[in-house]
C-alpha cells in the first residue's frame, strides 16, 4: 500500500484526478491534499478542494499552501476553470466546514514525511512551489519521499506559449528546483497529456452515466471541454489525471525516456520550457523520467472505472 500526498490547484482537471486518486484505498492510502496557487488564487483552490473532498466523502487532512510563485506573480487559468476555477457544478454548501489541518503546507507536508515510518509518494498537479520550497527547506526529507509523479511541462508544444506549459510557466524556478533535488521524478507534459492521453467528446459524455459522482464530474468536464473547444483543440486532455493514473497503474505507460531538464526562465515566450538535453553527450545535471506514450483506450478504461466505482 502506498501513501501518498497530492499537492494540487483545483481546477477542473485537478479535481478529476483526486477524484481517481481517491476511488483507488486499495492501492493508495491518501494521507494529505495540499493547494498551491495556480488555476486560480489560493482561497478559490482551498474551498474547491474543501467542496471536493466533502463530496467524496474523504476525511483526508487537508492544508493549503503558497499563494504566488516563487519570483514573478501569479498567473492563473480562470478561462479554463471558470472564475472560481471549479465551475459547472453546483456542489452541496456544507463543504465550508471541512477542516483546514494547516495553511502550510510546507511545515504539513514534512511533518507527514518525518512522522512516517514508510516513504511517502507525491503527485503534484499544480506550479511546484510548495514542493520546491519543502525540498530547499527540509532537505533531510528527501530520503523519505518514494517518488514525485508531476503533471507539468512538455518536450513538444506549450499551452501558455509556444513553448511553455502552464504549471512550469507559472512557476518555472521551483521546476527546476524538484527537477534538480535528485528525488526520483516521473513527468507528464503536454507531449503526454494532449497527444497520447487525452479523451474524445463521446468519452467524455459518457461519464455522466456513471452515477451521481459521473454526474458531477461530467458536469465540471462539459464547462473545461467547452472552453477547450473553444481554444481549438478537439480532443481534450485531463492533464493532472496522467500524473495519478501514472502511479496507479503505471503498466498502461508504454514509454518513457530519462532525461536531463533544463526549464527557462527568461521573460519572453520560451519561459517554463521544459527543454530535455537529447545529447548523446549530455551531461546528468538531473533525471527524469519523462512518459511518451500510453495505453489510451486502457487509460480512459481506468478513469472512467474509477469514476463508477464511486456507485454503491
Ligand atoms: C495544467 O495546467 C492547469 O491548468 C491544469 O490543471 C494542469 O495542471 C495543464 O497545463
Ligand atoms: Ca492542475
Amino acid at each position: 500500500m502506498k501513501k501518498v500526498i497530492m499537492d494540487c490547484d483545483p481546477g477542473i482537471d485537478d479535481a478529476i484526478a483526486l477524484t481517481v486518486l481517491l476511488a483507488h484505498p486499495e492501492i493508495a492510502e491518501v494521507i494529505g491534499v495540499t493547494t498551491v496557487g495556480g488555476n486560480v488564487k489560493l482561497n478559490y483552490v482551498t474551498e474547491n478542494a474543501k467542496k471536493l473532498l466533502t463530496f467524496l466523502g474523504s476525511k483526508a487532512p487537508l492544508a493549503s499552501g503558497q499563494a504566488e510563485p516563487l519570483v514573478k506573480e501569479i498567473e492563473t487559468a480562470g478561462e479554463i476553470h471558470g472564475k472560481t476555477g471549479m465551475e459547472g457544478y453546483d456542489f452541496p454548501k456544507d463543504s465550508a466546514k471541512y477542516p483546514l489541518a494547516s495553511d502550510n503546507a510546507i511545515t504539513f507536508i514534512h511533518d507527514k514525511l518525518v512522522n512516517s515510518s514508510d516513504p511517502i509518494s507525491i503527485v503534484a498537479t499544480a506550479p511546484l512551489t510548495n514542493i520546491a520550497l519543502l525540498l530547499k527547506t527540509f532537505p533531510d526529507v528527501k530520503d523519505k519521499i518514494e517518488h514525485i509523479y508531476i503533471m507539468g511541462g512538455s518536450t513538444l508544444q506549450g499551452n501558455i506559449t509556444l513553448a511553455s506549459e502552464f504549471n512550469a510557466y507559472v512557476d518555472p524556478e521551483a521546476a527546476q528546483i524538484v527537477f534538480d533535488s535528485g528525488v526520483d521524478i516521473t513527468l507528464s507534459g503536454l507531449n503526454l497529456t494532449e497527444n497520447k492521453a487525452y479523451m474524445t467528446m463521446d468519452e467524455i459524455k459518457s461519464i455522466k452515466d456513471l452515477g451521481e459522482v459521473g454526474v458531477m464530474a461530467s458536469s465540471i468536464l462539459d464547462f473545461y471541454a467547452s472552453a477547450e473547444i473553444e481554444k481549438g483543440m478537439t480532443k481534450i486532455p485531463i492533464h493532472d489525471a496522467c500524473a495519478v493514473i501514472s502511479m496507479l497503474a503505471p503498466e498502461l505507460f508504454t514509454k518513457s525516456e530519462n532525461y536531463s531538464i533544463d526549464v527557462s526562465m527568461t521573460n519572453d515566450q520560451f519561459r517554463g520550457m521544459t527543454y530535455p538535453d537529447r545529447r548523446v553527450y549530455a551531461e546528468e545535471k538531473n533525471q527524469v523520467k519523462v512518459l511518451e506514450d500510453v495505453d489510451r483506450s486502457a487509460f480512459v478504461d481506468y478513469l472512467l472505472n474509477s469514476i463508477k466505482s464511486y456507485e454503491k
